[in-house]
């Protein structure tokens, strides 16, 4: 039965709602890019590469993701990118996928913004003749200050008509969302939807302010709302999104296993759930691979599957 809950997920048609375009830079692209762009960095191999994919915790991850960034320099590298991950998630029956940038981060690696966002635009016009439906949405970057966040989304204007959402991303302690109540209340009056990252390693009093102090439409991982029930009952009551990344939790040890993940706990309390890959380059698998695994530890059943599915069409962003 278990197997037959597997390939009904792998089938089904399905909306991405959480993955990080650098987050999807395989070992193999890191070294093809870093080699064409000169860049030093001290590994020959993928193997070598990928012996440093060992995370204690999200800090430690978010270093050696930004060093998977920084060889990344050309509309080139981002068109490879962005198609390789396109690939995977045609591949795993996705129809529509909204893909975190770091827009506020590109200009700090030497980048130019327009050489990136250049890049995503032409690769949604290319992927929709081909029947993936995909939406932009940018992050800001939460340890640094609310006013270089802003300074980035003004940068961003140019592009503002290919923009659905903003979020706030990387290290989450230390970095309540009210730090960005500003920022977002002017995406909002920009018209953009809002999301960010909440709960992931920070307490339910973060995911309490995404929510009503910065006015969120979807919370980004949210594992730790379990803790506080009355949360729970408001994230089912008002159908808030949470779009969960099982993987990447076990990863960055935010669960110890995938059998005691929250997922199946918030869908039993009535909580839209849905299912992402996150970082699917580094935390060992895209959208079908989370599927799979959290089915078979949780033991989840064909109507929890089929709610994941629709959670995930229903929380799109998607003017279709
Ligand atoms: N940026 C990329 N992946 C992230 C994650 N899992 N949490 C916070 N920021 C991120
Ligand atoms: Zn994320």
């Amino acid at each position: 039965m278990i197997e037959e809950t597997i390939e009904f997920a792998r089938n089904a048609h399905k909306a991405e709602l959480h993955m990080h375009l650098e987050g999807a830079l395989t070992p193999e692209l890191f070294l093809k890019f870093a080699t064409r762009n000169n860049k030093d960095i001290p590994y020959k191999t993928v193997e070598e590469i990928r012996e440093k994919y060992l995370f204690t915790n999200l800090e430690d991850f978010i270093n050696v993701y930004i060093e998977g960034f920084q060889s990344l320099a050309t509309t080139q590298d981002y068109n490879e990118l962005f198609d390789d991950y396109c690939e995977h998630a045609v591949s795993d029956n996705v129809v529509h996928t909204e893909i975190f940038t770091e827009a506020q981060g590109v200009p700090m690696i030497g980048m130019e913004l327009p050489d990136m966002m250049d890049a995503c635009v032409d690769g949604i016009e290319r992927w929709s003749k081909k029947g993936l439906e995909i939406l932009l949405i940018p992050t800001f970057l939460r340890h640094l200050s609310e006013r270089e966040a802003l300074e980035s989304l003004d940068l961003l204007e140019p592009y503002y008509k290919h923009i659905s959402a903003i979020g706030l991303a990387a290290v989450e302690l230390g970095h309540p969302p009210n730090k960005f109540k500003a920022l977002f209340a002017k995406a909002r009056e920009l018209g953009f939807k809002l999301v960010a990252h909440a709960g992931e390693e920070g307490p339910p009093e973060y995911v309490w302010q995404a929510i009503d102090e910065l006015g969120v439409d979807r919370i980004d991982h949210g594992n730790r709302a379990i803790e506080d029930p009355v949360l729970v009952a408001r994230l089912a009551r008002d159908q808030i999104p949470l779009t969960m990344c099982p993987l990447s939790n076990l990863c960055l040890c935010v669960v110890d296993s995938l059998e005691e993940h929250q997922a199946k706990r918030f869908l039993d309390a009535g909580v839209k759930v849905t299912i992402n890959s996150d970082d699917p380059a580094y935390f060992g698998g895209y959208i079908n691979d989370n599927f799979e695994q959290i089915i078979r530890a949780q033991q989840l059943d064909l109507s929890d599957v089929e709610q994941l599915i629709t959670n995930s069409l229903e929380s799109a962003f998607s003017p279709a």
